[in-house]
C-alpha cells in the first residue's frame, strides 16, 4: 500500500473523533468517503454504538450497506449532525470545487444542513486558486441556453460524457457541463451567476462552513487544517 493510501486510511480512522452516538451523518461521495463509511462501519461495531447515514449517491449507499450502516429517510436531511465529504479542489480561503462524481446537488443539501461538516481530501487538492473546470449540473432540456449563457459569462462548457461518448447522468436525471473559467478569484460570486442561469440545478462551487479539513499527505501523516 502506498503512504498516501495509508495516510488515507489514517485519515479517516481520525475523522471518527468527530462521531458521536445517536449522529445522524451525511456521506458525500467519492474514493475517500468511501473509505471513511468503511472505517465508520467497523467504528460502529467496535463501539457499539447506534449512529444512521444519509448517502448522497448510490455508490455512497452501496458502500453503506456493505459496512452494513443503517440508512435513514432523506426526509431528515434537516436534522443531520454530521456531514463527511471529499472535494476535488480547496483554495486558500477554503472555497472548494466538488461535483466530480456527479453528486454535488445532494452533498450541497448535506453540507448545508450539517450541525457540523468536515471535508477530507488529500494534499494534492489543495490548491491557491480554484483552477478545475467547474461542475455545472443542468436540466437536459435547458442545456443548449446554459451552454449559450455559459459562454456569455466567460466560461467554456463541456458536456460530461462516459466512456464510449454516451452522456453522463446524475442521479436526478440531469446532465454535467464541465465548465472551464480559468483561475477563479471570487468563487461565491461566480457560483451566484451561475446559479442565476435558466435550467441551472446546482453548481459544483462550494463555500459552506466547514468545521475542519483533514489532509492526508504523500508522506504518510495527517493534518487537521480548523479554518
Ligand atoms: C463527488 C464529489 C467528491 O467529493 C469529489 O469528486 C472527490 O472524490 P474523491 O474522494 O474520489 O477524489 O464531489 O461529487
Amino acid at each position: 500500500m502506498s503512504k498516501l493510501a495509508e495516510a488515507t486510511n489514517a485519515m479517516a480512522r481520525q475523522a471518527l473523533e468527530n462521531v458521536k452516538p445517536k449522529f445522524l451523518i451525511g456521506l458525500g461521495s467519492g474514493s475517500t468517503v468511501a473509505v471513511f463509511t468503511n472505517a465508520l462501519g467497523e467504528f460502529v461495531r467496535e463501539k457499539r454504538i447506534e449512529v444512521r447515514v444519509l448517502p448522497s449517491s448510490l455508490q455512497i449507499q452501496v458502500a453503506c450497506e456493505a459496512a452494513r450502516l443503517q440508512l435513514a429517510e432523506p426526509s431528515l436531511a434537516p436534522y443531520v449532525d454530521l456531514t463527511v465529504d471529499g472535494a476535488d479542489q480547496i483554495d486558500k480561503r477554503f472555497n472548494m470545487i466538488k461535483g466530480g462524481g456527479g453528486a454535488l446537488f445532494r452533498e450541497r443539501i448535506l453540507l448545508s444542513a450539517a450541525k457540523r461538516s468536515i471535508i477530507l481530501a488529500d494534499e494534492s487538492k489543495f490548491v491557491e486558486i480554484l483552477d478545475m473546470p467547474v461542475p455545472v449540473e443542468v436540466h437536459p432540456f435547458g442545456r443548449g441556453l446554459a451552454e449559450q449563457k455559459l459562454r456569455g459569462i466567460g466560461g467554456k462548457p463541456h458536456l460530461r460524457t462516459q466512456n464510449k461518448g454516451y452522456p453522463f447522468f446524475t442521479e436526478n436525471g440531469n446532465i454535467i457541463l464541465d465548465v472551464e473559467f480559468g483561475p477563479i478569484e471570487k468563487p461565491p460570486e461566480l457560483k451566484s451567476e451561475i446559479r442565476m442561469l435558466p435550467g441551472v440545478i446546482e453548481v459544483g462551487l462550494f463555500d459552506e462552513k466547514i468545521f475542519g479539513f483533514y489532509r492526508a499527505r504523500t508522506d504518510g501523516n495527517v493534518d487537521l487544517i480548523r479554518p
